[in-house]
């Protein structure tokens, strides 16, 4: 069902509306949270099937891709160090990116079983590789920088010319082990934090069946360069095999990266926040779980790669992936995501100076 959706952000005593938007309301079946979590990739991206998706803007409805999404203000962008300050005040009141980042080994021992986050009913036992991989401590413990870089994974990435200035950043984020080395001049290489979903395993490393998938698997890691690799997982049950393939395999080669497996509140705590800010998002994309933890740790936060359009601003097709040729629908009823919606929010962000997007070329 369509609905007028009015959202309002509270920001510690101020109280802005934002953005009154209607967007379809899917009330979704407890089983549609088991779907894939390919759904759970941080890029902001894909073909869209445009014919009935619809998005109001202004109370005025406009079929996205006949209207073209504008190309956002950011030649006089300037961070608010005061607005800064409060999200990130706001946002510890539902999580602490230094404790959530990752479980760590004291929480467990071999043989303790963990309900799946997304799927209760299921659960997961704590192998003896798991354990020896838990980080002793949060691997964000005392950390602080004064620029981060969120990299997704849009195709609006490409002939951006974005990748020294997204390693020009002090902390760099990056999404679903994406492939860096052929497109450097558009993402930089730069690592410093990179999630993985257990589903790219089977989709981009054949399940590491065979030696040659192993071997470039084990090429990609090698680029983490002794940097964070962030596997969500206890989400759903599904990718255990993958995780464990992966685990053995770091543990065999001694590749050099650091574990880290988001803690089991996470995703509920950033989905808590965002709701108490009338954002109904009711699985944040794994992009917008970046942005959120990086509250925490960063003084300036700039996101790329993010645009879940199947446009630019000028009209040209952009792939959902820069590096695939995935399609999804950004505005499919069936994926847990809310894409658009998550950038709306970001853009207002944007505009307020509370963090910066970039969506065209680097200069
Ligand atoms: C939204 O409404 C305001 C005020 O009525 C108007 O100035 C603005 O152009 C509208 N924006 C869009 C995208 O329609
Ligand atoms: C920064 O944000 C705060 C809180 O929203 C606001 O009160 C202030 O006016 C902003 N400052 C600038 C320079 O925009
Ligand atoms: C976990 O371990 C218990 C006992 O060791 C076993 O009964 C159970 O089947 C295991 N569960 C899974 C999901 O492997
Ligand atoms: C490994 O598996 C991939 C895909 O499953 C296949 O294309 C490739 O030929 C295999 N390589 C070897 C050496 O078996
Ligand atoms: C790898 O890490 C070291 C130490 O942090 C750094 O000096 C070096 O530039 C990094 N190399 C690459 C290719 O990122």
């Amino acid at each position: 069902m369509a609905a007028g959706l009015g959202c309002e952000m509270r920001l510690g005593r101020k109280r802005w509306t934002f953005c009154t938007i209607s967007v379809l309301l899917i009330f979704y079946k407890t089983t549609e949270r088991a779907r894939s979590d390919e759904h759970q990739e941080a890029q902001l991206t894909s073909e869209g099937e445009l014919s009935t998706s619809r998005l109001m803007v202004n109370g005025s409805e406009k079929a996205v891709g006949k209207s073209l999404p504008a190309y956002l203000q950011s030649e006089d962008w300037k961070v608010n160090a005061t607005l800064v300050a409060m999200i990130r005040k706001d946002i510890l009141h539902f999580l602490d990116a230094e404790k959530d980042v990752s479980v760590i080994k004291s929480n467990f021992k071999p043989g303790d079983t963990i309900h799946y986050i997304l799927d209760r009913r299921r659960t997961l036992n704590v192998s003896h590789t798991l354990h020896s991989l838990l980080p002793e401590v949060s691997p964000l413990k005392n950390k602080r920088f004064k620029t981060c870089a969120v990299v997704g994974n849009s195709g609006v990435l490409l002939k951006s010319g974005c990748g020294k200035e997204i390693d020009g950043h002090d902390f760099v984020i990056r999404c679903n082990l994406a492939p860096l080395a052929e497109f450097a001049e558009d993402v930089g290489l730069k690592s410093d934090f990179t999630t993985m979903n257990p589903s790219v395993i089977q989709r981009v490393y054949g399940g590491l069946r065979n030696e040659t998938q192993r071997e470039r698997f084990v090429e990609r890691l090698s680029m983490l360069n002794d940097s964070v690799l962030w596997i969500p997982a206890f989400m759903v049950k599904g990718g255990e095999k993958h995780v464990e393939g992966v685990n053995e395999l770091i543990l065999k080669r001694k590749l050099p990266l650091r574990t880290a497996y988001p803690s089991l509140r996470l995703i509920h705590a950033v989905r808590g926040y965002w709701l108490t800010n009338k954002v109904n998002i009711k699985r944040p994309s794994t992009g917008l779980l970046m942005y959120t933890m990086a509250t925490r740790f960063c003084d300036e936060i700039h996101l790329y790669g993010f645009w879940p359009f199947p446009k630019d601003a000028n009209g040209i097709p952009v792939k959902y992936h820069y590096y695939d040729l995935l399609k999804y629908r950004y505005f499919s009823s069936a994926g847990p995501h809310r894409m658009p919606l998550e950038f709306k929010t970001l853009k207002t962000l944007h505009s307020k100076g509370a963090l910066k997007l970039t969506t065209s070329k680097c200069r």
